[in-house]
């Protein structure tokens, strides 16, 4: 286990239910990615699995990797409750994923990728992975172009959840993935509204932490409140709005 892995142990259940659940990538995800009933699927930080369970039905199996015990067993769960068993649940970093090269027609990763500590690892085991002319699906939120909301960004998420690395802009993604040998082919975003306790919540970060992102939130710039969309009620922050890329690129 990593030494992240035990915070996400911690949170599965939050990951369940919840705004992981749902959103307008994974409603977009099945015509993005064009799945065959032959395919082979591999999805890295699955999480509570919403992502693999999206295409399960459409595949001929997927492999749901973690590095959290915790999360992997909630996504079985799920799994098990409706009834798909076309899955395998295993341990894996990103960074290091212990499958053949060329064995996944499609590799997907939603909203994960902010916590990988090496993304030029990860998305050289995306590339090695995927089979000749396989895709790739990437979900996770972006760091606005403007640098300084997205140092912004990236302090209140660190603040808010220990175990967050970094958001990268449109631009930067765009320059790894290239680096990464894979072909960009679809580049769109989705806006999602988080509710704000909820999100503080499910960060795990200790009270003061919890405490100081609430400040932060108060003391944003007008161009980062506007950014986000930061909404404050009666001295409380009520809601933010982010972008999440939506991309897909292949081998
Ligand atoms: C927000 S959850 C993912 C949500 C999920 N993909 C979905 O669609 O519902 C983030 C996940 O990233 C995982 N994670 C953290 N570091 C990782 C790494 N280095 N490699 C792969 N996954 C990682 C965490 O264990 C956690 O389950």
């Amino acid at each position: 286990m990593t030494g992240n892995a035990a915070r996400w142990d911690r949170a599965a259940d939050q990951y369940v239910r919840g705004e992981h659940s749902k959103g307008e990538e994974l409603e977009q995800l099945p015509e993005l990615v064009a799945p065959r009933p032959s395919d082979v699927v591999l999805d890295i930080g699955a999480g509570a699995g919403h992502t693999a369970l999206r295409l399960a039905p459409l595949v001929s199996r997927v492999v749901v990797t973690d590095p959290s015990d915790g999360m992997l067993r909630a996504a079985a769960d799920l799994f098990a409750k409706v009834g798909i068993t076309n899955a395998r649940f295993e341990r894996a970093r990103a960074e290091d994923l212990n499958f053949d090269d060329g064995s996944f027609d499609i590799v997907t990763t939603r909203l994960a990728a902010h916590h990988f500590e090496d993304l030029e690892a990860a998305l050289g085991e995306v590339a090695r992975v995927l089979k000749p002319g396989g895709v790739f699906f990437l979900v996770d939120t972006l760091a606005p172009e403007d640098a300084a909301i997205a140092a912004y960004v990236n302090e209140v998420e660190s603040l808010r959840d220990p175990t967050h690395v970094r958001c990268y802009s449109k631009r930067e993604w765009l320059d790894a993935l290239r680096q990464s040998g894979l072909r960009v082919e679809h580049v769109g975003s989705a806006r999602k509204t988080h509710d704000f306790e909820p999100w503080l919540a499910r960060g795990g970060a200790d009270a003061a932490n919890q405490a100081r992102t609430r400040e932060r939130f108060l003391q944003a710039s007008d161009a980062a409140a506007s950014e986000l969309e930061i909404v404050v009620r009666g001295g409380q922050v009520e809601s933010f709005t982010d972008l999440k890329l939506v991309l897909t690129a292949r081998r």
